[in-house]
């Protein structure tokens, strides 16, 4: 599945660029070699880094 159609960035590479540390919807473009361009995946981004931030916060306790 596709979180950025512009870029064709697809949501397993968002996961990949956020295990390798992307911190911002930013870090995950540089990650991908890519800009954003209309930033309606930049909400989905966000989502995505919170949630896996909480899960390895819920998993170190
Ligand atoms: S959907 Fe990602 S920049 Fe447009």
């Amino acid at each position: 599945m596709y979180v950025c159609n512009c870029n064709g960035i697809r949501e397993r590479e968002v996961r990949a660029a956020i295990d390798a540390g992307a911190q911002r919807p930013a870090d995950v473009f540089r990650a991908c070699d890519a800009k954003p361009r209309c930033a309606r995946c930049v909400c989905e981004m966000r989502e995505m880094i919170s949630e896996q931030g909480e899960a390895l916060r819920y998993a170190a306790e």
